[in-house]
């Protein structure tokens, strides 16, 4: 993607060899700041204070942790700790402990002197093949929207509606969800997104919102209880979000709010698709029942960051004072809500026999 003219990745390593450069997704939308990790610990807390957030983020983040800690110490005890070091971080998305576990296979037989090297090259591998599928998910997606476009009267856009952010921030470039909108939008097939501000930590207002905008995609931020009422009104005509689990059997855990979106839609009619890599498919998964839910800190329900009338970025607090709050990120979807799953491979339905005909080798296995 584009920011101010210049072609961006999410993650990279730097020039020096030893770190890697991220985007601080908690800086945005204010600033556009460039962190640096310089080893297995910045890794670690760039996935828990979430610079770094997104399920197929997350997993490409974990990998280049792991090269990093390999920097010091290439033995199976360091490569042991940095793998359970990192797992911890967030538990929800699959992406995690998939890029671990893809990376300590490729390393463990290895000769210790040549892992450092062989992980630097993998974690690259990852991110390139990150934004390989996240093209190949939009190309899938396009024809969705172009179907739609094409019953609308011309010129009119196709209106889709999406929940936090599924963007090319929670990958290496593309997005999930936003890929179809990014190739709609650049083949001419006119179409405007309903953004979720998605509380409570603004995934959408802050981010989709300003990807879309650098983008020059037309969008409209909403606040999340907008939705229903906006496809009872014929003003959504699909609904694409991303994911960061899916079970074996089709269900779909995404960012807190993704239920009530998929609701809302099954009531009105409107299609719900969930794009998504195959890396976010959780095979030992049967069902959703079991999807771990990360309970994260009251503040971020109780207190919002913003910019003030000076340009200053503060925090204030938006409850009540001493009232309590519970904040579980993230829900699950059942899959007979779903309408179909947009992935690298193509479209399927949300199934085990639909995830099993797309992913023949992994099918199997379960
Ligand atoms: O808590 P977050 O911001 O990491 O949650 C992100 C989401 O819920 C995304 O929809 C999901 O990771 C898919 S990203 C392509």
């Amino acid at each position: 993607m584009r920011i101010n003219g210049k072609a961006m990745r999410t993650i990279r390593p730097a020039a020096d060899g030893r770190s890697v450069e991220i985007i601080d997704q908690t800086k945005l939308p204010h600033e556009l700041r460039i962190a640096s990790l310089r080893g297995l610990n910045d890794a670690a807390v760039a996935i828990k204070t979430m610079q770094v957030r997104g399920a197929p983020l997350i997993g490409v983040t974990a990998a280049y942790g792991l090269a990093l800690a390999l920097l010091d110490d290439a033995s199976d005890q360091a490569l042991r700790h940095a793998a359970a070091h990192l797992i911890k971080q967030r538990p929800t998305a699959v992406n995690l402990r998939w890029a671990i576990e893809e990376v300590t296979r490729v390393l463990q037989p290895l000769p210790v002197e040549q892992r450092t090297n062989a992980a630097w090259e993998h974690a690259a591998r990852m991110a390139d093949d990150d934004v390989e599928v996240c093209q190949s998910i939009g190309a899938h997606g396009v024809p969705l929207l172009a179907e739609i476009a094409k019953r609308k009267p011309p010129g009119t856009p196709v209106n889709v509606l999406t929940h936090c952010n599924a963007g090319w921030l929670a990958c290496v470039d593309w997005g999930t969800a936003t890929s179809p909108i990014y190739q709609a939008h650049d083949a001419e097939i006119p179409v405007h997104v309903w953004v979720d501000e998605t509380r409570p930590r603004n995934q959408g207002a802050a981010l989709t919102a300003y990807e879309l905008g650098s983008h020059g995609v037309p969008h409209t931020i909403i606040a999340d209880n907008a939705g229903g009422h906006l496809m009872q009104r014929g003003q959504v005509d699909i609904v694409i979000v991303g994911t960061d689990r899916v079970a074996h059997n089709g269900d779909v855990a995404n960012k807190i709010g993704t239920y009530l979106k998929a609701l809302a839609a099954h009531d009105t009619g409107v299609p719900f698709y969930v794009a998504l890599p195959g890396s976010t498919i959780d095979w030992r998964c049967d069902d959703g029942a079991s999807i771990e839910i990360e309970e994260r800190s009251a503040d971020e329900v109780l207190k919002m960051v913003g910019r003030d009338e000076n340009g200053a970025v503060v925090t204030v607090e938006i409850a009540a004072p001493g009232s309590p709050a519970a904040n579980p990120a993230f829900d699950v979807t059942p899959a007979r809500l779903v309408t179909g799953l947009i992935t690298e491979r193509g479209v399927t339905d949300a199934s085990r026999a639909g995830l099993d005909r797309l992913y023949p080798e992994h099918g199997a296995q379960s």
